[in-house]
């Protein structure tokens, strides 16, 4: 098998490898307040029968809900169903009070611990991976555009193909994935490839939602970040492609103007080239 083969990635491989990447995340995660639990669950609880009395949910539906939230768990889909359809106003409600860098929804596929780089890189790649060259560059400010030195600016996304590594079967572990801290004038520069529009797994639970339903599983291609340095608000965003598939109806609702690219032809050789600058608040 070529590494470059569709690796043709079922729900249920997506869907245990984002479930066991978020359950790693967790372990270590502070309790929530009770007091905090009964007043959320409260009016969680309170808007769903709002839902059920307002539309007459019937004995049949409420049992296909069951069905179907069971279904969610045994296809590992709670981390993918959630990010793309709740996440984007948690993270809407979290930085209303930013104002620096622009961020959205992380989604499921990030993994701590990609390979480290200072200033420049070439994300780690397949022989002749496919896609078009993009040179992605910019540079870590404070509020006043002061440089930072010492950033770090993590990027992962998919494939041309739409396919994230660890994630999607027969690519190698860190493809596409790799970190960067900028030097004494806040520059980074990343050397990878465009990526492909990502389509939400059609055959598990989620993808059973949405063609039920009638929607469609399409997410713009983009690349995904997370930006930190000492002192500093880290923010976690995605960029997308002007004029891309989706831009104006991302399944997940995370496209924001201040987050489209631009990228013009490199004047020698192949590929494209965008310039992106983070400002990130002050902790
Ligand atoms: C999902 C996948 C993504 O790549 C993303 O950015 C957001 C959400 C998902 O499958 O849930
Ligand atoms: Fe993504």
């Amino acid at each position: 098998m070529t590494t470059t083969a569709d690796p043709n990635p079922t729900a249920a491989d997506s869907g245990r490898s984002a479930t066991a990447t978020f359950a790693k995340k967790e372990r270590d995660a502070a309790p929530v307040d009770s007091a905090r639990v009964d007043t959320v669950a409260r009016a969680a609880l309170a808007a769903l029968h709002d839902v059920i009395r307002e539309h007459e949910l019937t004995y049949a539906e409420y049992d296909a809900l069951k069905a179907w939230l069971i279904r969610v768990g045994e296809d590992g889909e709670w981390p993918l169903f959630l990010d793309v359809f709740v996440e984007h106003v948690v993270e809407e409600v979290g930085t209303a009070d930013r104002r620096g860098a622009v961020g959205t929804i992380e989604g499921p596929y990030h993994v701590p611990g990609a390979p480290e780089f200072a200033g420049e890189a070439t994300l780690p790649m397949r022989d002749g991976e496919p896609g078009t060259p993009l040179r992605f560059r910019g540079t870590v400010t404070d509020l006043d555009g002061n440089p930072i030195e010492g950033a770090t600016v993590d990027l992962w996304q998919a494939d041309a193909d739409g396919y994230y590594s660890q994630f999607a079967p027969g690519i190698p572990e860190w493809n596409l994935r790799g970190t960067i801290r900028t030097g004494s004038n806040g520059r980074y520069t990343f050397h990878t490839v465009q990526p492909a529009p990502y389509q939400i797994p059609t055959d598990g639970a989620t993808g059973a939602l949405i063609s039920a339903a009638g929607w469609h599983a399409w997410r713009p291609a983009h690349l995904h970040l997370k930006v930190s340095a000492p002192d500093r608000l880290p923010v976690t965003s995605q960029l997308y492609f002007d004029g891309g598939d989706h831009i104006a109806d991302d399944v997940a609702q995370a496209v924001k103007p201040a987050l489209i690219l631009r990228p013009t032809p490199v004047t020698s050789g192949r590929g494209v080239e965008v310039t992106y600058d983070f400002r990130l608040d002050p902790a």
